[in-house]
């Protein structure tokens, strides 16, 4: 088996020093499910969050380099009320994003795997493991559920647009439609969720670093990426449990999709931003998006995915695996 040199999530010393990469090797499951008690956010720091310090109305509640059409000279013209506005929906629709991957599609899978639908997964540390995880999620949307109420409050929102399901659920959901058998369906959303999970760090650190919004929103991204530097070894230990275990036909089927779920995680989603932009009275919405779709990479919001990709390599797959990682890496995250 692998062992990878980089530390794993439960040895790192605070959830300041921002998030470890997945770490995967012999005992991995088990050593970080005996740690979740000192190591879940929800056991360690619910006081934090629920008793959040003063929010400061001068500060951002979104970065605006993460605004896809923030240089765009319409939007610019646009006034600074208008503006300001467009930000704190962007937050609030950031929140909705990641509150929809656990509700819609990680927390079904988390199901899925505590209840036998797929192999590999009947050892108690692994049973463990998956708990432990499906209690996070759900506690991450509450706490997810309480920064957008604090926003709310304090920006006085009266109305918002009716946020479309983020991109990532949209493209799982058209698949899972067309799909004609459950096993199908099933092994897309336990490949969107692996996706996912290995993944949503590189999505929270988008905030969890930056110096210019509300400190409880950091906060809140820096707290769910503690959880999840846990959550990555643990599916990608799943993974391995699982994978080989599946027939022939699963296992081209999961590596057939892989690619759509790694891009669809990444991309920006121009069926929301139009509606946001719009809702805020931003005047020529649909050329601000044309504009900023025609950009170079305007289409991907993340575009480092090592993770999925060292978890391609220990499956084994990544000769069959249509899809150029190191294309995606040159990049880097915006
Ligand atoms: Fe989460
Ligand atoms: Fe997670």
């Amino acid at each position: 088996m692998t062992v990878s040199p980089v530390k794993a999530a439960d040895e790192r010393p605070t959830e300041e020093t921002g998030p470890a990469e997945p770490s995967v090797g012999p005992g991995v499951l088990k050593r970080l499910a005996a740690s979740w008690p000192r190591r879940a956010t929800i056991r360690t720091d619910m006081n934090r969050v629920s008793s959040p310090e003063a929010y400061d109305p001068e500060l951002l509640d979104y970065p605006v380099h993460l605004l896809p059409f923030a240089e765009h000279p319409a939007f610019l013209a646009a006034s600074e009320e208008k503006r300001r506005q467009v930000n704190t929906l962007a937050w609030i629709a950031y929140n909705e994003r990641v509150i929809a991957a656990e509700e819609y599609v990680a927390n079904p899978t988390f199901e899925k795997l505590a209840h036998g639908v797929f192999p590999g997964v009947d050892r108690y540390e692994v049973k463990e493991a998956v708990q432990q995880s499906h209690v996070d999620e759900v506690w991450h949307t509450y706490m997810h559920m309480i920064a957008m109420q604090r926003t709310r409050e304090a920006r006085a929102i009266g109305s918002e647009p009716d946020y479309v399901q983020p991109v990532t659920n949209r493209a799982l959901y058209e698949l899972a439609g067309q799909a004609s058998e459950q096993w199908e369906k099933d092994l897309l959303y336990l490949l969107w969720t692996a996706v996912g999970e290995i993944s949503i760090n590189a999505f929270l650190d988008l905030l969890g670093d930056d110096r210019t919004i509300q400190p409880l929103h950091t906060l809140i991204a820096r707290l769910h990426a503690r959880d999840e530097a846990a959550h990555g070894p643990i599916l990608a230990e799943l993974m391995k449990e699982i994978y080989p275990r599946l027939n022939k036909r699963q296992q081209e089927f999961f590596i057939q999709h892989l690619p759509t779920a790694v891009t669809t995680f990444g991309a920006e989603d121009y069926e929301l931003w139009p509606q946001i932009l719009r809702f805020a009275g931003i005047p020529r919405v649909t050329e601000i998006i044309e504009d900023t779709r025609r950009q170079p990479g305007g289409d991907l919001m993340l575009t480092d995915f090592r993770t999925v990709h060292r978890l391609v390599q220990e499956l084994e797959i990544e000769d069959r695996v249509d899809f150029d990682f190191r294309v995606l890496r040159a990049g880097g995250s915006r």
